[in-house]
């Protein structure tokens, strides 16, 4: 590594130390600082291809929110799948879904985002319509109604692949809108697989698909 690079890295954590400091604080909860799986109380068998905590940068997740094709969020709930302390679910509850939802391994982790639910303000808004769940993402069930499905790296290929089988069941079940958000995307080829699902847009740091999309009024 030479000298600029290593002045350019020190640069950008800085800058992300100082936005995680901001965040925590105009929105009233701790979600800063990244967590390994063993402070995160999660034993060896557990983890499988599971990957730390590491919080989202506020601005790439609205980056993302910002691309997906929902004009309007009301009608959808929101689930963040390994939500850990719960940022990003803060940052989707600025629009207004009609749930957001986050679904943790980490017993730990959960109940920090629980704590964060309880002390959330921001611009008049509270955390009530946030719902953290303990949970294993292999086991969750998709709730009924329109979705948006967001996932910052939270696992490896082969849970991925469980989760997208639940998916791709539930959708065949109940054939609806749903917009999956992929943060510094990994697993985009497998998501481009489950049926009726469609890729919208992509950049290095997001990656939109979305399957079941309603006809648009003329
Ligand atoms: C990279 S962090 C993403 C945090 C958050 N979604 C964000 O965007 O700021 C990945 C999270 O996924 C969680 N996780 C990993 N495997 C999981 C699983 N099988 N079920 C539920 N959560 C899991 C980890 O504990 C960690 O909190």
């Amino acid at each position: 590594m030479t000298w600029r690079d290593r002045w350019f890295h020190l640069k950008r954590r800085v800058c992300e130390f100082f936005e995680d400091q901001w965040f925590d604080r105009t929105h009233h909860v701790h979600t800063s600082g990244d967590v390994s799986l063993r402070n995160a109380g999660i034993a060896t068998g557990e983890e499988a291809d599971s990957e730390l905590y590491v919080p989202a940068r506020p601005k790439h997740i609205r980056e993302a929110l910002h691309a997906s094709p929902i004009p309007d969020a009301s009608p959808y709930t929101f689930v963040d799948i390994g939500s850990g302390k719960g940022r990003t679910l803060f940052v989707a509850a600025e629009l207004p879904f009609r749930r957001v939802v986050g679904v943790e391994f980490s017993a730990r982790l959960h109940e920090q985002a629980c704590r964060n639910v309880q002390t959330f303000r921001f611009r008049g808004k509270d955390g009530s319509r946030v719902e953290p769940l303990h949970q294993n993402a292999m086991e969750f069930r998709f709730p009924d109604g329109p979705l948006v499905l967001y996932l910052f790296n939270p696992f490896g290929a082969a849970t991925m692949q469980v989760v997208l089988n639940r998916l791709n069941e539930s959708l065949q079940r109940d054939p609806r809108h749903t917009v999956m958000v992929l943060l510094w995307p990994r697993c985009g080829e497998q998501v481009a697989r489950v049926r009726g699902m469609q890729r919208v847009c992509g950049t290095q740091r997001h990656e939109i698909f979305q399957a079941y999309a309603p006809m648009r009024q003329s």
